[in-house]
C-alpha cells in the first residue's frame, strides 16, 4: 500500500508532499488508525544513559521540527522520537525549493536551513504531548547569530527545553547553517562543549538528569573523529549521534540533483555514517552512540549495531520504504539483541 502512497507523493513537490504526508498521518492519527494500520509498537526496553527505551528504533532530528506531530510519528511505533534542530527565535530558513529527490539512489538532499518556529513553540508543543516514549530535542543557532556567538544560542536553547526533554542533542553538524559545522573542530568544539556541559551540569539539579549528546557529521577524516572522541570525553557528554547528512556527492555522481546544495542523506550515507561509528566505538568503547544515516531495512539496520551503535534512527528511508520500515528493524533489532545476549 506505501507503493501506492508513494508514487503519488513522488509526482508533487517534494516539500509540498511533505506537508501532505504529515497532515495525513495527523488525520489518520486523530481517528486512531495510525496504531491499527502499523500494529503496537515492538517491546524491547533498553537501559541507556539513564533512560527507558521502549526499542532501539528511532525518528532522526529534522522530520519534526517543531513538534508539531509527536503524537501521530510516536504511533509509528518508534521508541523514541528526536524533535528540532530548534533555534531560539523563529526563522524561514533557505528560499524554497530546498529539498530534493535523488529517486534513482534513494536518497534526499536538503537545505533547509533550520526553518523552525522557534524555541518557546516547541516547549509548548512537547509538554502537551501524550506520545510515552523517549523525546529528545535537538537544539542549533539562529542564522542571524554569527557562529562566534553560537555558544550563547545553544544555551538559550538548553535552557528553554530542559524542564521537558528526556535527552538533549547539540547540533554542530548541519551543513546548511554557514559555519556550523567548523564549530566540531579545534579548539572551538572544547569552547562550545565546556560551558554547555556546565550549565546541564547546573540544571541536572537532584532527581532530574538530562543526558546531553552531540551529533556529527560523516564528513570527517581518521584523525578528526579521533579528536572529537577525546573532547567528548573530555566533557563528559552522555552520547553521541553519528551520524547527520552529508556534503559529499561522491556516492551520485551523474544524479540529475546532485550538484543541488545541502546535505546528502539515504542509501549514499550508510556507509560513510557506519564508517564514522566504527571509529568512535574504537576511541569511546563505553559511550552510547545512535547510528544514523542510510538505513533503508532490518540488515541495515543491524548493520549499524554490528558498527558499533546501541541505538538507531530512521529519516530517508521512511520516505522511501514507508512506515512499515520502523517495527521491521525495531524487530530484527530485537532478535540481533537476544541472538547477542545467548551468545
Ligand atoms: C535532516 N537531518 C537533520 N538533522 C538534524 O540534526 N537537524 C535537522 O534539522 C535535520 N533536518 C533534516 C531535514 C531533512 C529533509 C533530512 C533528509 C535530514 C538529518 C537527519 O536527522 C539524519 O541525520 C540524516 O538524514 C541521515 O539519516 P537518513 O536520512 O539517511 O536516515
Amino acid at each position: 500500500m506505501y507503493n501506492l502512497a508513494r508514487s503519488l507523493f513522488f509526482r508533487v513537490d517534494p516539500e509540498v508532499s511533505h506537508g501532505i504526508a504529515l497532515n495525513a498521518l495527523e488525520t489518520l492519527h486523530s481517528v486512531g488508525g495510525v496504531a491499527r494500520l502499523f500494529g503496537q509498537p515492538v517491546k524491547d526496553p533498553i537501559e541507556l544513559m539513564g533512560l527507558t527505551f521502549a526499542n532501539r528504533v528511532g525518528l532522526a532530528a529534522g522530520l519534526d521540527k517543531n513538534a508539531d506531530h509527536l503524537d501521530a510519528l510516536g504511533a509509528l511505533g518508534f521508541g523514541f522520537v528526536e524533535v528540532g534542530t530548534v533555534t531560539p527565535n523563529a526563522q524561514p530558513g533557505n528560499p524554497k525549493p530546498r529539498l530534493f529527490r535523488l529517486a534513482q539512489h534513494e536518497a534526499i538532499i536538503n537545505r533547509f536551513g533550520f526553518n523552525n518556529k522557534g524555541v518557546e513553540h516547541l516547549v509548548q508543543q512537547v509538554k502537551k504531548r501524550h506520545y510515552r516514549g523517549i523525546v529528545g530535542i535537538n537544539i542549533g543557532k539562529n542564522l542571524t547569530t554569527a557562529v562566534e556567538n553560537a555558544l550563547d544560542d545553544y544555551l538559550l536553547c538548553l535552557e528553554a527545553v530542559h524542564p521537558v526533554a528526556d535527552y538533549i542533542t547539540v547540533n554542530v553538524s548541519s551543513p546548511n547553517t554557514p559555519g556550523l559545522r567548523t564549530l566540531q573542530f579545534g579548539e572551538q568544539l572544547d569552547a562550545l562543549l565546556g560551558p554547555i556541559r556546565a550549565r546541564t551540569n547546573e540544571l541536572n539539579i537532584a532527581d532530574r538528569h538530562v543526558p546531553l549528546l552531540i551529533k556529527i557529521a560523516p564528513d570527517m577524516s581518521a584523525e578528526e573523529v579521533a579528536l572529537m572522541a577525546a573532547s567528548i570525553e573530555r566533557n563528559a557528554l552522555d552520547g553521541v549521534i553519528a551520524t547527520n547528512t552529508t556534503v559529499s556527492r561522491e556516492a551520485v555522481t551523474g544524479d540529475p540533483q546532485a550538484d543541488e546544495a545541502g546535505g546528502l542523506s539515504g542509501k549514499p550515507v550508510f556507509e560513510a555514517s557506519n564508517q564514522v561509528i566504527r571509529q568512535l566505538r574504537e576511541h569511546l568503547p563505553n559511550i552510547p552512540i545512535i547510528g544514523v544515516g542510510g538505513i533503508d531495512s532490518a540488515a541495515a539496520a543491524k548493520a549499524k549495531l554490528a558498527a558499533g551503535a546501541d541505538l538507531v534512527q530512521l529519516y530517508s528511508g521512511l520516505i522511501y520504504q514507508g512506515p512499515a520500515l520502523v517495527g521491521e528493524c525495531a524487530r530484527a533489532l530485537k532478535t540481533s539483541a537476544d541472538e547477542n545476549a545467548s551468545r
